[in-house]
């Protein structure tokens, strides 16, 4: 049974680069409104011709980052593990995004307090297992809390360059047996871990994933990525794979790309629970 992708998207009317806390943001060099916008709207377009349901948050003045959907929570079924976000410059998000769940059904719920966790930016499912990057912004204890609560095998992974802070910047998972990776920002552990644990991954080279090329959204057998990946774009063909590059400049002035600008609603296409919807529905529900 094949149902339509839903995507959370939220408009960049007010994104821009307030403050510092990645290496690739400057309040110097700043964001230009307009072209942000026009690269926002074809990548929302793109995923829209792909078939997508793009379904639109509300934007906020003061929140820059809200662009950011990735970084909302990690969807499990029809329940919403709310993120708890390391800066405080971020932490106003997440009254949004809760608030946004709760009016779209998911059952919401947070990590308990001190618990530092930024949604799937950092948590992937690739087959039954979340790949979990800790140390910059979330951490290993919050990923242990959720595979306590989801019940499902977390493999957390320590991320080592400051220039890939969420996960989702240096691994992105194609289906339940394949995925992308930068080595560079992993230690020795962490890519045996990946190495062992995935069939087929795709290394991406170190000026590729500058470019944010490991960034990247796939719906179906389509990835959508920052352009400036062309090695990258012949491995994904080799493997049956088509891209679509786009130009996502403004967004990585902020430190972000074609994925962190993207929440998926329905479960990504790695992740085998949402094949088996009854599992899905997990005995979460109440908290505490
Ligand atoms: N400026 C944002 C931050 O530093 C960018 C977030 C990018 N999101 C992501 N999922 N990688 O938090």
């Amino acid at each position: 049974m094949t149902t339509t992708p839903r995507i959370l998207m939220c408009p960049p009317d007010y994104y821009g680069i307030e403050y510092e806390i990645n290496p690739w943001m400057s309040t110097e060099v700043g964001t230009d409104p307009v072209e942000s916008r026009r690269q926002w709207q074809a990548l929302h377009d793109t995923l829209v011709d792909l078939g997508v349901a793009v379904e639109l948050m509300e934007p906020e003045p003061g929140l820059p980052d809200l662009v950011f959907t990735a970084n909302a929570g990690l969807v499990f079924g029809d329940h919403f593990l709310s993120s708890r976000f390391r800066h405080g410059v971020r932490q106003g998000e997440s009254a949004h995004f809760e608030r946004w769940a709760c009016a779209r059904g998911f059952v919401v719920e947070s990590l308990p307090p001190g618990h530092n966790f930024e949604g799937a930016g950092d948590a992937l499912f690739c087959g039954p297992t979340l790949f979990a990057g800790y140390r910059f912004r979330s951490d290993a204890r919050s990923h242990h809390w959720i595979g306590e609560r989801l019940g499902v095998p977390v493999l957390p992974l320590e991320l080592v360059d400051p220039r890939f802070y969420h996960l989702d910047t240096c691994f992105c998972p194609l289906s339940e047996t394949a995925a992308i990776y930068y080595p560079g920002a992993f230690d020795d552990y962490g890519r045996s871990v990946l190495t062992g644990q995935i069939g087929t991954l795709i290394e991406v080279s170190a000026e590729e994933a500058v470019s944010f090329s490991c960034n990247a959204v796939v719906v179906g057998q389509t990835v959508v990525l920052n352009d400036g990946a062309p090695k990258l774009a012949k491995a994904l063909n080799d493997l049956g794979y088509r891209s679509r590059p786009l130009r996502l400049t403004e967004f990585i002035k902020a430190g972000g790309s074609a994925k962190c600008l993207t929440l998926r609603l329905d479960g990504e296409e790695a992740a085998s629970w949402k094949r088996s919807p009854e599992l899905a529905l997990p005995k979460l529900g109440a908290t505490g």
